[in-house]
């Protein structure tokens, strides 16, 4: 997989038009005559989506008419354009401004991702230069993260095992000079990580805390993934229909990596660090078993009412150890719950904060970058309902009853030093083709929350 880039900036470059109902017939009026009716006997009236290439008096292709595609009920519409147009390269003119401008440009790039480990796909010729106004290399490093984002999550979980993912965080952190330290198997016990231990110990591939370190800006924000290379839901086994796309479940690790890969790439000026709980959630004689109750990290006990309920398990030990040290942020990325997704379905990512200035900002940023988000509560009432009888907390609560809050609540016990907590119930898979987003793994919030942090810290 190559890198998503703009082309060179090039005097040959074909102009885009972008054009509406309305702007036609201006639009026609500076066309030669021939090309007018050229345009006319297309039947292109600038209909939402309609694509007219326009020739040459020697018949090369000279410019491209594109019916405005914008639309409230499609992001990255413009990237629709991309395959199918022609191989060359191609400028916007005129009409995106600003934000807009910016979605189209990215848009382009991310139409460009394919996921080619196993096949290659055909090539998508079609460059954009990047259009004036905009942050190029911003852009390209975003796609970058999104790049990595999803090539973690679409690699299945023969190939995607604690190991891989291990190895994944290790020449990223190569790449940018950050540092690492993995903590494996057994030592996990002695190390004090019972929960990621007593998760991923069933499986024949090792469980692991990996911990990434990077930068040295004033402001600290830890960003904590849910590595669960594949969740069979362990003795209370998932049924056919729910365990087939579990290779996604490192999904959120995939995020805070990809958001990693961004900040680290454009340099932003904190001091970042990395947890992830790596591990597979699979079937042995050793699972750990419903009923169990486990003693995590920070000394809650927990009884086990559904080893499915794996990942708030491994996210515990890793949330305590982030919170041991001082930070001014720490963020969760987590494919947590089915009931997350029942409540929003795959486009929004339900996050949750007690900082209403960083979900304003969150939320603001995600409007400007089109990476829809949508806040949920952490709602006190429901605390009695994370309570069991015999322990501190149920990983399982009965009822079924608001599964995504009671799963951040359960999150945020774990959570007590830290000024600002913000925790994504993310879904990380996109179930039907869309603009700039193939089916498979995708990215939910990490640019919405890359655009927002360094403002809302003041870096
Ligand atoms: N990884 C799943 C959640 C999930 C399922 C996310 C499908 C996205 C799509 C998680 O480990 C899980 O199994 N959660 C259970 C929790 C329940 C047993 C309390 C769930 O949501 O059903
Ligand atoms: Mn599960
Ligand atoms: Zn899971």
């Amino acid at each position: 997989m190559s890198a998503l880039a703009f082309a060179r900036p090039d005097t040959s470059a074909i102009p885009i038009d972008l054009v509406t109902r309305d702007g036609v017939e201006a639009w026609l009026a500076n066309l030669s005559e021939t090309q007018t009716t050229w345009v006319r006997g297309q039947g292109f009236a600038g209909q939402p989506g309609r694509l007219v290439l326009i020739p040459d008096g020697d018949g090369t292709l000279a410019r491209v008419g594109y019916g405005d595609p914008r639309s409230p009920r499609k992001r990255f519409a413009f990237a629709a354009l991309r395959d199918r147009l022609p191989e060359g390269s191609y400028y916007i003119a005129g009409e995106l401004t600003g934000d807009d401008l910016s979605e189209a440009a990215l848009g382009w790039l991310l139409a460009g991702y394919s996921f080619e480990r196993y096949k290659s796909a055909p090539a998508q010729n079609a460059l954009l230069v990047a259009p004036e106004g905009v942050d190029a290399t911003r852009i390209e490093t975003i796609a970058a993260g999104e790049t990595l984002t999803r090539d973690l999550i679409n690699t299945p979980a023969e190939h995607m095992g604690p190991s891989d993912l291990e190895i994944s965080v290790r020449a990223l952190a190569e790449n940018y000079g950050a540092r690492i330290s993995v903590i494996t198997g057994d030592t996990l016990l002695n190390e004090g990580f019972p929960l990621v231990h007593a998760v991923g110990r069933a499986a024949d591939r090792a469980p692991r805390l990996i911990d990434m370190r990077w930068g040295k800006g004033a402001q600290r924000v830890t960003l904590v993934g849910k590595g669960v290379c594949f969740d069979t839901g362990g003795l209370n086994l998932k049924p056919v229909a729910a365990m087939g796309l579990m290779k996604k479940d490192m999904g959120g690790a995939a995020m805070v990596l990809g958001l990693a890969r961004m900040i680290m790439g454009s340099g932003t000026d904190i001091t970042l660090r990395v947890l992830i709980p790596a591990v597979e959630n699979a079937v042995s004689g050793n699972s750990f078993r419903p009923g169990d109750i486990l003693t995590s990290r920070k000394g809650l006990t927990i009884e086990i009412n559904n080893t499915d309920a794996e990942g708030r398990l491994v996210l515990a030990d890793a949330l305590a150890l982030a919170d041991e040290e001082e930070t001014d942020l720490i963020v969760s990325m987590a494919t947590l719950t089915g009931a997350a997704r029942v409540a929003v379905g795959p486009d929004l990512a339900p996050f949750y904060t007690d900082d209403e200035g960083l979900a304003a900002a969150l939320s603001e940023a995600a409007r400007r970058v089109a990476d829809p988000v949508w806040r949920l509560p952490f709602h006190m009432p429901y605390e009695t309902m994370i309570e069991p009888r015999i322990a501190d907390l149920d990983n399982a609560p009965k009822g079924g009853f608001a599964g995504s809050i009671t799963a951040a609540l359960f999150l945020r016990r774990f959570v007590e030093r830290a000024p600002r907590y913000l925790h994504f119930d993310v879904y990380g898979w996109q179930p039907t083709a869309a603009p700039g987003r193939p089916v498979g793994g995708v990215g939910q919030g990490t640019r919405a929350l890359f655009d927002a942090l360094p403002e809302f810290l003041g870096t």
